[in-house]
């Protein structure tokens, strides 16, 4: 059996070890063998290596956010092709599809294919954010991106994004902007540039009081909005008083208490669990944009985020990647060069 170099964790929060030992994996129908390029560090790698959630295999193999360059594809694989660039989030769980590793498995559905206009690192910044965001914007909240990569004409109704500079938060506003609407974003005072950056009219303070942050909402859209999206977990309270409080709109969502309001929760976890309904779900929803996302990377109307590169290559920038965003110093999305291609 050919075998690998790669990270494992022998159980929860267990130490991080480079080991020489793993299976190299060969792929099944609609797979490709991908070599593992870069990752972008998500907090969920954290996560999973102190709690075992999302875990399902000891030693896990752990990763995300990845970027890499397909080696073999299985059967019927209609989209890629050996020396094709990939990038997206790997299903978390199964060690065979995860990117902490010299090469993984990819589904090709749930995989973006790199347009020539974007570098390995800045793709290995966009998969757990866009597909979460897409997941929130496009499924839970009903918007629809244009198909040919252009920018809807301009919607007069606010939708609001709480935490628009983290990861998930950025690609939520430019979704938002994208589908034409305006988006309101919170997020610390001295990085209300990125939000700006990335499509949001106007930005407020996410570390302002409850009462502040629900006069600024008010303020600034004049009730005009019935969508709120949390993407950094702190938000319940603020969004369901915004809703209940500010917005003029008959139907909201995203909360369904009270019941006029409509509530969505993300569940990219799930991605590729097609033995439950959620992750069956998921997972259709998330194979049915991916084109649509492509289309959108390479018009550049959807773009990758600012990110931080770890100096040097492999394993272990990996592993302190991933102590750097726990440090929580890390300016930007922290992106790390696992493998020289
Ligand atoms: N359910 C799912 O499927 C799913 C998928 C992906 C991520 N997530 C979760 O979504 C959250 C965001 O993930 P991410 O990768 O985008 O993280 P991230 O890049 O670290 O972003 C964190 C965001 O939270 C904001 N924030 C931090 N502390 C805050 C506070 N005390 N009050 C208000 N806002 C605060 C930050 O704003 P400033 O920096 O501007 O202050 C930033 O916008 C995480 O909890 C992650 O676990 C869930």
């Amino acid at each position: 059996m050919a075998t690998q170099t790669g990270i494992t964790i022998e159980g929860p929060n267990k130490l991080y070890t480079i080991v020489n030992n793993l299976p190299r994996s060969t792929p099944g129908p609609k797979q490709a063998l991908v070599k593992c390029l870069a990752v972008g560090i998500n907090p969920v790698e954290a996560l999973q290596q102190h709690t075992g959630l999302l875990i399902n295999e000891w030693p896990a193999v752990i990763g995300s956010d990845c970027a890499g360059v397909v080696l073999e594809v299985g059967p019927d694989c209609t989209k890629l092709s050996p020396g094709d660039h990939v990038y997206g989030c790997a299903p978390l769980g199964q060690n065979k599809f995860t990117p902490f590793q010299d090469t993984f498995l990819v589904d090709e559905e749930i995989f973006l294919k790199k347009s020539a206009n974007l570098s390995v690192e800045e793709t290995a910044t966009v998969g757990a954010g866009l597909l979460t965001a897409g997941l929130c914007l496009l499924a839970g909240m009903g918007l629809t991106l244009p198909e040919d990569g252009t920018k809807a004409p301009e919607k007069d109704e606010w939708i609001v994004v709480l935490g628009g500079t983290g990861t998930v938060g950025q690609f939520a506003v430019q979704i938002a902007h994208v589908c034409g609407y305006k988006v309101l974003a919170s997020c610390s005072p001295s990085k209300s540039a990125i939000a700006i950056s990335n499509g949001a009219a106007a930005t407020f303070n996410n570390r302002a009081s409850i009462d502040e942050q629900l006069a600024e909402i008010k303020g600034i859209t004049g009730g005009n909005f019935a969508r709120i999206f949390d993407a950094t977990a702190y938000g319940y309270e603020l969004m369901l008083k915004a809703l209940e409080t500010c917005s003029t709109a008959e139907t909201k969502s995203p909360f369904n208490t009270p019941p006029t309001i409509k509530e969505y929760r993300a569940e990219l976890g799930h991605l590729c669990r097609l033995d439950e309904p959620i992750g069956a779900a998921v997972t259709k929803d998330i194979a049915s944009w991916i084109p649509t996302f492509e289309t959108h990377l390479a018009a550049g109307t959807l773009k990758p985020i600012e990110y931080q590169v770890v100096d040097g290559v492999g394993w272990e920038k990996v592993i302190q990647g991933i102590q750097e965003l726990e440090s929580g110093k890390a300016a930007k999305k922290i992106v790390v060069r696992t493998q020289n291609e």
